[in-house]
């Protein structure tokens, strides 16, 4: 199977995320023998093209019927709640990146830096984090290990992108004057709005919620706590997080920088003398999550302030649903 590689259903397409999805298969030269391009019955017959080829995309049940070996997911709760477990049923591996299985205890979810060691061939729903969790436990993570967290409080700088297609039009609209459908109840061009994902009822909204409850679950340690506010403002591409983590043991912010450098995935970028510092226009089309402002809090022993960001469409989404596919494949799920 492996010489000709894998048939590779891609549900949600034609959205924001299943787009940069097909681009990061394609560069990382993932073994796609068949691609199984699927959206909503609304796109299904348009030609959707990929790696040199033209593509028929086809509904959800079409896909199901083709039996892919791994179906990336991210069209949605809903969709990934009705079929995720029907795929699974037939032996198709499931990488969901919708919020549906994420907090279910027998799901795993997965950041493959750093805890891709709880997979195991069982698991055949595995769920792809929340974006602003899976930048803030790449660096988080290094740091745990080796000073124990306590305590983050975290505020986002989140962009449009993440909320999908319709928030990029609105923001053009805002910008070309012209009227139309708002997905945000407020503009967003010149605007930060408080607010990403829906209030809850302890008033915070469902996205701080996934920030506190993910990054433990990744971590495996409940005894973290995450206080977060999450803020959408007018970017059009790469989430930002202010972090402020007390720490049980004391640290040195070279050792920081260091031990952060030398993890997967992340790089710093730190240097106050010559305005070096990670910013979304830049983090947006990379892989990595850019780490900087690493300084201590004066104000509370062991606390570290830093500014994370990353490109909340790849390593946030599609680039770290690729790399879970691509540890099953080291491990030798589909030999
Ligand atoms: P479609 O383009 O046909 O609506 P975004 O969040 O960027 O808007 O993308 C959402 C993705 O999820 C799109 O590919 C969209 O397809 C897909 N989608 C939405 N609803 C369904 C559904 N009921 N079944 C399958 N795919 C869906």
């Amino acid at each position: 199977m492996m010489k000709e590689g894998l048939k590779v259903a891609v549900v949600g397409a034609t959205g924001m995320v299943g787009q940069t999805m097909l681009k990061v298969l394609k560069e990382r030269n993932f073994p796609i023998a068949e691609l199984i391009p699927t959206a909503s019955a609304r796109s299904a017959g348009s030609t959707l093209h990929f790696s040199g080829k033209d593509y028929t995309v086809v509904t959800v049940d079409e896909a199901l019927v083709r039996k892919p070996d791994v179906a990336i997911f991210s069209a949605g709760s809903d969709v990934s709640i009705k079929w995720a477990p029907q795929f699974a049923a037939q032996g198709t591996t499931v990488i969901d990146n919708s919020s549906a299985w994420r907090m279910n205890e027998k799901i795993k979810l997965v950041v493959p830096e750093v805890n891709g060691n709880v997979l195991q061939n069982e698991d055949l729903i595995i769920a792809n984090p929340n974006c602003s969790t899976i930048q803030l436990v790449m660096a988080l993570k290094p740091l745990h290990d080796t000073f124990q967290a306590k305590r983050v409080v975290v505020s986002t700088y989140q962009s449009i992108s993440g909320t999908g297609m319709a928030a990029m039009k609105q923001m053009e609209m805002e910008r070309s004057g012209e009227d139309g459908a708002m997905v945000y109840p407020y503009p967003i061009d010149r605007n930060c709005l408080p607010h990403c994902d829906i209030f809850l009822e302890n008033d915070y909204t469902k996205e701080e919620m996934k920030l506190t409850h993910e990054t433990c679950k990744i971590l495996g340690d409940d005894k973290v706590k995450v206080s977060a506010t999450a803020v959408r403002v007018p970017v059009s591409g790469g989430h930002s997080e202010s972090v402020n983590v007390e720490f049980e043991k004391p640290f040195e912010v070279g050792n920081v920088r260091r031990i952060l450098n030398d993890f997967p995935g992340v790089k710093v970028q730190d240097q106050t003398d010559t305005n070096t510092y990670p910013m979304p226009l830049y983090a947006s089309g990379k892989d990595e999550v850019f780490v900087g402002r690493i300084r201590e809090d004066f104000t509370q022993e062991n606390t570290l302030n830093m500014w994370v960001v990353s490109d909340n469409l790849r390593k946030g989404a599609a680039t770290n649903a690729v790399q879970i596919a691509e540890f099953l494949l080291a491990n030798n799920r589909w030999s």
